[in-house]
């Protein structure tokens, strides 16, 4: 790891006992206190959950400056990355670190096209799961189902054959899901086309049929390939963590990926997409657009209801991704022609939120999921394949911290303690 500086000792007393812990900073000065000694020298561990203050690691794959809504991926930020790249460069950015140049992306798109079809038994997969199956149950099925047929996961080093394996997830997901799309809708599945590039090829398997051809919108390709930017890594948020927590248990990368795919579907987390929009209808439906009553409920603490795709752990002023997904959404609204009232209700919806003190005082600004899912509704993407469209975004970033996790020589197992608080010895005669 590059980057670090030695900034000396804090200590820590307490009953008496003084112990140093070493502090470092990273390369854009965010400081840490190494508490590696701490149980050993002093029997205490630290207390915090949701790990708001814990470090996990060193890493260099993605800096977010949450107070000032900066987020880069390798150094590049990300309204450059996503006004000027295709989604696979960033992808290769994310695993390799560099930028691909035209013979590494011409390699890179090749492999992406060698692995998009997936094994004929895995598509009779998709005949056994009902039709209302969510696809993010599917997906994280097909990932885990990739570690069963392709045998080189048990090379002898994590990087033999990676672009293999980055390209199989990229690719095969990318067609899983289009799958379990056209399943549930009943509709027969379409392959994989070597012309047509990676957004592309994802539109024409989800949207192409026999009676009515299709030819993928630029305008769609173009917001689809930014979506895909805007979500690729976002370092240590749950899903990530995921995936390593079950990759420092040895687990193979599919098997990882699979398991963040699950933690991504929550409600909290990436499952906000689809809840966002589903929270509007239902503002539409139930409360007659009557945003300030949604307003009131957001913040009576006796009332569970969220306002979804508002907050974030990490954001503690406007999410940087959200500010491109807004003007996105309003562009490719505006290029398709659609006129959907779910965005002015959420425009609205945002306005009382800036305006309100409730929010300003919690630091609650609108994330990427407030407005991404109005963009792939006017897509004709349906909502319930939302936080599919994040996963696919989201596997370069999986891999790329897996991939880091497992070369890091601090590396160990993932094993929270606990502080028990459950009965002393009793014994069952007593
Ligand atoms: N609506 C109303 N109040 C909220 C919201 C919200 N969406 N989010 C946070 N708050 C309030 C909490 O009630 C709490 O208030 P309190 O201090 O009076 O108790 C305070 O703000 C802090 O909230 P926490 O839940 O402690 O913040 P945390 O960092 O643990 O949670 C989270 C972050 C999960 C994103 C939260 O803001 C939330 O539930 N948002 C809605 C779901 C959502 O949009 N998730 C997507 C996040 S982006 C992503 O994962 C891709």
């Amino acid at each position: 790891m590059s980057g670090i500086k030695d900034l000396g000792n804090a200590t820590l007393t307490f009953d008496g006992k003084s112990i140093e812990l070493p502090v470092f900073e990273g390369s854009e000065r965010e400081r840490a206190v190494d508490i590696r000694a701490l149980r050993k020298e002093t029997g205490m561990i630290t207390y915090d959950p949701g790990f708001v203050n814990t470090g996990c690691c060193q890493s260099d794959i993605t800096y977010i400056d949450g107070e000032k809504g900066i987020l880069r991926y390798r150094g590049y930020d990300i309204n450059e990355l996503a006004e000027n790249c295709e989604f696979i460069d960033v992808a290769y950015l994310l695993v390799h670190g560099a930028l691909p140049n035209e013979t590494q992306h011409g390699e890179f798109s090749r492999h992406l096209n060698s692995h998009s079809l997936l094994h004929e038994d895995m598509r009779h997969f998709f005949d056994a799961y009902p039709d209302h199956a969510h696809p993010m149950a599917t997906l994280s099925a097909m990932a885990v189902s990739l570690s069963t047929f392709y045998p080189e996961l048990e090379d002898a080093t994590i990087q033999e054959n990676i672009d293999y394996k980055v390209s199989r997830l990229l690719s095969k997901l990318r067609t899983a899901a289009a799958f379990s799309y056209k399943k549930s809708i009943g509709h027969p599945i379409v392959y994989p086309k070597r012309s047509l590039k990676y957004c592309e090829n994802f539109l024409n398997m989800m949207f192409w049929n026999p009676v009515n051809d299709y030819a993928p919108d630029p305008v769609v390709a173009k917001a689809l390939n930014k979506l895909l930017i805007l979500h690729a890594d976002h370092e240590q948020n749950c899903s990530a963590s995921v995936v390593k927590m079950v990759g420092s248990a040895g687990a193979n990368l599919y098997a990882s990926i699979s398991a963040g795919i699950c933690a991504l579907w929550g409600p909290l987390h990436g499952g906000a997409n689809q809840h966002v929009i589903e929270m509007l209808e239902r503002i539409i439906a139930e409360d007659k657009g009557n945003v300030k009553r949604v307003i009131e409920r957001a913040k009576d603490k006796e009332d569970p209801f969220r306002l979804m795709g508002v907050g974030h752990r990490v954001y503690k002023s406007y999410d940087p991704r959200a500010k491109v997904a807004k003007q996105m959404c309003k562009d490719v609204l505006a290029k398709l022609g659609v006129s959907d009232p779910l965005l002015d209700l959420a425009m609205e919806l945002e306005d009382a939120v800036l305006a309100d003190d409730y929010f300003a005082e919690r630091c609650l600004y609108p994330n990427i999921d407030f407005y991404t899912g109005l963009t792939y509704r006017a897509m004709g993407i349906p909502t319930n394949m939302f936080t599919v469209m994040f996963a696919i975004g989201r596997i370069p970033g999986w891999i790329a911290q897996w991939l880091e996790m497992r070369e890091d020589p601090d590396g160990r197992i993932g094993r929270p303690r606990q502080i028990y608080t459950g009965p002393t010895l009793r014994s069952m005669n007593s």
